[in-house]
């Protein structure tokens, strides 16, 4: 298992930069693009592979998509009709979005299909989207999930639905703020003779929302409640070509490795910022971190922005609620930026961590006892005591096979004192497959050992 072996910093971090494009919108790109009718160009398409995966399943269902070069696909659409049954099961990978965003659709096919995952992903819930697609005639079968009673797990039969029946009408009330939920049920209402109208407690990032709308799907957005009501509507999506804007989550971790190390300044360039997931600007400009968002216009109908940052003093502050649902990925990082602050950073309303590509917020709680960072595991959260100065060095972590566990180490032995490693990091491949690159460009010192 490859190892990385990152050094404190003795320099600055400084330079302009690009990141991977956004892994949920090219999710989404790929699989809208799918059912529209015609064809559709993709460009910026992260190799992710997570996103990589989606791309196989689509390929498996049926739908030809041409590389014109590493970040341009042509997706010939197939129309909401037209995917073709699996000619085996569907892996997903570590992907939890490949696995629920398919799954809405594929519980509308009058075939059966068999989503699988990596061990991670097979340990991740999916009573939350078996239980809308059921309540609207959909049929999705799964593991007992060994943890969670009650629940279940990947591997996932879902469909087929009868001949002559479709799936039904559906009000929903999430129980969780999900946009992988949220998607599945949207997605499945497409096919829906009846409307659908979700609910959740905190508004979810909405890619799903802005690229159906975009497409010309019968959609409308009040509040935190979505309906989709294909009455009247032809069920075409004409095809349109998508530029997938740069991820913020990618880019939070170099925002946060300029906090980290004194004099730093670094600027990440067409970015992502749609509001539903800039939670860590806001928490981190709490924090006292030096950074500015300059607007750089639209793409694919998301707003865009270099971002700059610089090295700042930084101070604990308390993060919960509907900061944390928008942030909801940056937690580890976040967790990185309270190491270094001054006083105690509380994070609460975050128990969806523990069901993420690991149980992040036990995770990271040894991932800060490592550096020598005081911290207290709670059900919902995190208690950090931070403070100035280096961290202890000479850390050894384990990712868990987690990609945001394994970068947010390296962000944080950047501040250490001595070398320390991040062990089992090929995760990282998942979303950030130029991270260390990225990171050495910025005048980092990091081997990577096989
Ligand atoms: C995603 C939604 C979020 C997020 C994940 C990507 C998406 O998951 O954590 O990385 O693309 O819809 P949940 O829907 O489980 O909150």
């Amino acid at each position: 298992m490859t190892r990385l072996v990152v050094h404190p910093a003795s320099a600055p971090l400084t330079g302009s930069v690009s990141v991977p494009s956004d892994k949920s919108i090219g999710h989404r790109a790929l699989l809208f693009s799918a059912l529209c009718e015609g064809t559709s160009r993709i460009s910026s398409f992260s190799r992710g592979e997570d996103n990589l995966a989606t791309m196989a399943c689509l390929r498996a269902l049926g739908v030809l998509i041409d590389e014109k070069g590493p970040h341009d696909l042509v997706v010939h659409g197939v129309g909401l009709h037209g995917l073709t049954r699996p000619t085996g099961e569907l892996d997903c990978g570590n992907s939890g979005t490949t696995m629920r965003l398919l799954a809405g659709v594929l519980a509308a096919q009058p075939f059966g299909s068999v989503l699988t995952g990596d061990a991670s992903l097979s340990g991740r819930p999916m009573l939350r989207i078996a239980k809308p697609l059921r309540a609207r005639g959909g049929t999705v079968e799964g593991r007992p999930h060994p943890k969670r009673e009650g629940d279940l797990t990947a591997p996932l039969s879902v469909g087929p639905l009868a001949k002559g029946r479709a799936l039904t009408g559906l009000t929903y009330e999430s129980p969780v703020s999900s946009a992988q939920v949220k998607s599945a049920v949207l997605l499945s209402g497409l096919f829906a003779d009846g409307p659908t109208y979700f609910n959740e407690p905190t508004v979810s990032r909405d890619h799903t929302e802005r690229l159906l709308l975009a497409l010309g799907a019968p959609l409308e957005t009040t509040g935190s409640v979505v309906r989709l009501d294909p009455s009247g509507w032809s069920g075409v999506m004409p095809a349109q070509d998508i530029d997938i804007p740069g991820d913020l989550s990618a880019a939070a971790f170099l925002l946060v490795a300029a906090q980290l190390v004194p004099e730093s300044r670094v600027s990440v360039r067409a970015v992502g910022v749609n509001p539903t997931r800039t939670g860590i600007l806001e928490i981190a400009r709490d924090m006292g971190a030096g950074l500015a968002i300059e607007p750089s216009g639209e793409r694919a109908g998301e707003p865009l922005a270099t971002l700059h940052a610089w090295y700042a003093p930084l101070r604990g502050a308390r993060a919960g609620g509907e900061v944390v649902a928008r942030a909801i990925d940056e937690v580890p990082i976040v967790c990185a930026l309270a190491a270094r602050a001054s006083g105690t950073t509380t994070l609460t309303d975050a128990e969806e961590l523990r069901v993420k590509e690991s149980d992040r917020l036990a995770v990271m709680a040894k991932v800060l006892h490592a550096f020598g960072v005081a911290c207290e595991e709670r059900p919902d959260g995190l208690v950090i005591e931070g403070r100035e100065g280096p961290l202890e060095g000479g850390a050894e972590v384990e990712s868990r096979g987690d990609h945001r566990i394994a970068m947010t180490a390296a962000v944080l032995a950047l501040a250490a004192r001595a070398p320390s490693v991040v062990h089992d990091v090929d995760c990282i491949g998942t979303s950030f497959p130029k991270f260390v690159a990225t990171l050495r460009g910025l005048g980092a010192r990091v081997d990577v050992v096989s």
